[in-house]
């Protein structure tokens, strides 16, 4: 142990706990020693499949047997491809939720050394070794996968990549951008204090990437929860050390593979409207009274928000579902006037759960056996912040529920959000891996399995148990749930940040990559602590962030405790005026974050999108990550070094307005962009219609004229929570040369909520306007309009 990393963790937990961790470490280490001995009794010969020995066609697909290996391929739509390697177990289904797929006609053929089988999108050749390549039915060859090595219990196969090819994903990387030229490892990780570029695993592994090439893109999906790496080079090597091995294969545009994607592995329910809103937050807010005053500060500067986080501190001694009472005894009056400013209350759970004899939590887990074993059956003793723990075993239902049943204890007194932390899941080690032994004991579903097996799967299943509690003990309103781990499919219960995250320019770079990284891993909301969590974020630094996260799903200013206080009132003037405008701009923008949330829950695109989105065909696009998209007509610059005052941004084909302040360019083509300290480059395509929220009941419509051509805005709306009628209404048209029309169609019964509207033009002066038939009066470039059906503007 580094003598620096001791010093951290007395400073941190105390001596005693210090002491407590280092007694954990060794006894873990005991146990992963026994648990390698296990392993490895016989050294296991590495096996290739071998020989083709049988095949046979089997509904919308084939299954092979090789003479070590076997090999099932379905078709579960004309373009997804499942593809399990066997021996090992197949997963239990937690990731996926989709078993309805309607499959593909299929045709097989012997073709030279192998079969051939083809369905309506994809041909599949299979070699009489396992080597498969799939092409697509205009012959382009997409992916080869080569005969997988299966070794013991583990697996490892590689996929070569195509020299262009650039690789996307993995859940939460902090390793830039494009993934090639790395070694990632597939293993949920809390990286202690914080983290910075480089560091890699992170909380959230996912086993899921896009490939962006010439010949067309695809995402591949292991469905392999154990402990794995993969390498990115000139192939794709990929390693789990048990189980099935079991892929999915998506082929069309990253839009549609995540369609495709979360199709199979859910999507995002539809957030609570105030969730989209800005969350305060800070490890260190020590009792209601300072919660109280954080909320009147919010009040007296003028600045929105919509929830303020309680960190750890709120609880008794750390024992979860408790509130110290000398502290937070009245919290429940607090949510009550907090509420009446329409904040809500989050607070933060993590998994383990304090032994303490007189914790009766604790005794109701114990006498109920619902914590996590060791093979001896005793419950594992770990360590984190209230010393001892047990980890409840969310893979068991009855867990699941007992968990959640104490969710009403946060609930009735006023919590409407719930933070889910710690649950890669993390135990205190001052060296080694910071994680239970893996020799530890999980139910399963009554299966059994080891830890191994589970720890990948420990923050999904915790966040389903929150999720389905949620969903119990308020049924009228929609769930809220922000997670730190995660896996695949866990889209379905929580939004994910990106956790402790170090304070400098640096970790502000890679937090965009590592968002649209998340973004493409299947986590639709996901957003950074603003400012870094671990230091004190100079006021440009403070400010930069804070414009970067007004543009995110998750909107959150977090610290650690013991970083200065970072409230926007806590810099000079200037900055709290500039993070007052930008508190409104998000304010403004809600109706457009809820139309993207909706598309979100149909379809699981991400709010967050690479510039290649736009035209994934394009090489040039792929590799830009210091600008995305919001939704398809937003596009962010962010200013991430210090002291810029301009910087080059690439503008796709079309015309682009400052979102600031209306100034056109026409790209495509790269443009240097003048910016200030308050302001960071913002840009709305050419032919959107932004709709900005002047008031709950006043909406402007922003129309953005194109040169020529397609006009196109949406608007989703609904009560902002609950599970009643909806409404999205359609605007779409198209202008030529002096001429617009515009027509508005829409589903859903929720009534129209505004009662003002104003259309207002960007671009060019109105000269007459045609509302439903009839004249309309205008001011120069704005119309106050009714719910019309037709609009017909002629431009000046
Ligand atoms: C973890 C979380 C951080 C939180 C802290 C105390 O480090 O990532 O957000 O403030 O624990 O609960």
């Amino acid at each position: 142990m580094q003598i620096g990393t001791l010093l951290r963790s007395i400073q941190f937990f105390g001596i005693a706990d210090s002491a407590r961790a280092i007694r954990y470490a060794i006894l873990r280490d005991r146990l992963d020693r026994d648990y390698q001995q296990m392993a490895s009794k016989d050294p296991a010969e590495s096996q290739s499949p071998g020989p083709l020995k049988w095949s046979r066609e089997i509904p919308h697909g084939i299954e092979l047997q090789f003479e070590h290996t076997s090999l099932e391929l379905v078709f579960l739509a004309r373009d997804v491809l499942r593809i399990s390697w066997k021996p090992g177990e197949l997963p239990i289904p937690y990731a996926i939720i989709g078993n309805a797929w309607p499959g593909d006609w299929i045709q097989l053929e012997q073709g030279q050394g192998g079969l051939v089988l083809k369905g309506s999108q994809l041909r599949v050749e299979i070699s009489n070794d396992g080597r498969l390549k799939i092409h697509n039915l205009e012959g382009s060859l997409l992916r080869i996968e080569n005969p997988p090595v299966h070794t013991g219990e583990s697996w490892e196969q590689t996929s070569p990549l195509d020299p262009q090819a650039c690789i996307f994903g993995l859940g939460e990387r902090a390793c830039g951008w494009n993934l090639r030229g790395g070694t990632y490892q597939l293993w949920n990780k809390d990286p202690g204090g914080s983290y910075g570029l480089g560091h890699d695993p992170l909380y959230m592994s996912i086993p899921v990437y896009m490939c962006m090439q010439p010949q067309g893109h695809y995402l591949v999906f292991y469905e392999n929860p154990y402990r794995g790496e993969i390498t990115i080079e000139d192939a794709t090597k990929v390693q789990f050390e048990r189980g099935a091995l079991r892929s999915y294969f998506f082929h069309g545009s990253p839009e549609h593979c995540l369609d495709r994607y979360t199709q199979l592995t859910g999507r995002p329910p539809m957030p609570p409207r105030w969730s989209l809103g800005y969350h305060q937050s800070r490890w260190g807010y020590k009792s209601q009274d300072d919660i109280r005053e954080i909320a009147e500060s919010f009040k007296k500067h003028d600045l929105p928000i919509s929830a303020i986080h309680l960190d750890i501190d709120y609880m008794d001694g750390y024992r979860v579902f408790t509130f110290r009472e000398d502290r937070f005894g009245a919290v429940l009056e607090l949510s009550q006037s907090l509420q009446e400013a329409d904040i809500k209350l989050v607070t933060i759970i993590d998994p383990g759960v304090k032994v303490d004899r007189g914790y009766q939590f604790f005794q109701d887990g114990l006498q109920k056996g619902m914590f996590c074993t060791l093979p001896n059956g005793r419950p594992m003793l770990s360590i984190v912040w209230p010393g001892w723990v047990h980890f409840p075993d969310f893979t068991d239902p009855n867990v699941r529920t007992w968990w959640g049943d104490c969710y009403p204890q946060l609930l009735d007194r006023g919590v409407t959000g719930i933070w889910h932390d710690m649950n890669e899941p993390t135990a205190f080690a001052p060296w080694g891996d910071k994680t239970f032994p893996l020799i530890t004991q999980h139910s399963f579903e009554g299966q059994g399995g080891d830890h191994l097996r589970a720890h990948n799967l420990y923050a999904l299943l915790m966040n389903r148990a929150g999720f389905e509690a949620l969903k119990k003990f308020k049924p009228e309103r929609r769930p809220w749930l922000l997670s730190r781990a995660g896996y695949a499919g866990g889209q379905r219960y929580a939004w994910n940040w990106t956790g402790d995250v170090e304070t400098s320019w640096e970790a502000l770079r890679q937090t965009v990559a590592t968002m649209l990284g998340v973004s493409l891993s299947g986590f639709a909301y996901t957003g950074s602590d603003v400012g870094g969590f671990s230091g004190a974020p100079d006021p440009e630094l403070y400010l930069r962030w804070f414009q970067l996260g007004a543009f995110t799903p998750f909107f959150r200013t977090h610290s650690a405790m013991g970083t200065p206080p970072r409230e926007p009132w806590t810099f000079e003037e200037e900055i709290l005026q500039a993070t007052r405008s930008l508190l409104q701009m998000r304010y403004r923008l809600m109706p457009y974050f809820y139309t993207l949330a909706w598309a979100a829950h149909q379809k699981g695109t991400p709010l967050l999108r690479p510039t290649f989105w736009v035209d994934p065909d394009d090489p040039t696009l792929w590799e830009i990550v210091d600008q995305f998209f919001l939704g398809p007509d937003l596009m962010l610059a962010p200013v991430l070094n210090s002291g810029e005052l301009e910087r080059e941004v690439y503008l796709p084909s079309g015309s682009w307005y400052e979102l600031w302040d209306d100034s056109i360019f026409a790209g495509p083509g790269v443009r240097t962009i003048p910016t200030d300290l308050t302001h960071i480059p913002a840009f709305v395509r050419g032919g959107a219609i932004l709709p900005l929220e002047i008031s709950p009941t006043e909406l402007e419509l922003h129309l953005y004229l194109p040169d020529e051509g397609e006009i196109r805005g949406e608007l989703y709306s609904d009560e902002g929570d609950g599970y009643l009628e909806y409404r999205l209404d359609r605007i779409s048209g198209s202008r030529q040369e002096k001429l617009i029309q515009l027509t508005r169609t829409n589903e859903g019964d929720y009534p129209w909520p505004y009662t003002n509207t104003v259309l207002t033009l960007h671009g060019a002066k109105i000269s007459a306007v045609e509302l439903d038939g009839k004249d309309w009066v205008s001011e120069e470039t704005r119309i106050q309009t009714p719910l019309f059906d037709e609009i017909v503007i002629e431009l000046a």
